[in-house]
């Protein structure tokens, strides 16, 4: 399910280590890097791409509002 979005980033997100999240022990914890370019915390997942996953079918081509991240356009892929 293919999807358009305008991201305006000219560079790379840095992600020190020293931010990477932690358990009780002190192990490193898993972060998860957005894919689905809807989060509004990139480079972080936000859990935005449930709601693409709701609603994107096959075969189809989404255009996403870069603000509200609501589709505005869908046509075939
Ligand atoms: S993969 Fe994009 S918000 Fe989760």
């Amino acid at each position: 399910m293919p999807r358009l979005i305008r991201l305006d980033a000219v560079g790379p997100f840095k992600i020190e280590p020293a931010a990477f999240p932690r358990d009780d022990q002190g192990n490193l914890k898993p972060i998860f890097i957005c894919a689905c370019g809807l989060s509004r915390t990139l480079p972080m997942c936000d859990g935005s791409h449930k709601a693409c996953r709701a609603v994107e079918q096959p075969g189809i081509l989404y255009t996403y509002d870069p603000v509200t991240r609501q589709i505005i356009d869908q046509r075939p892929a």
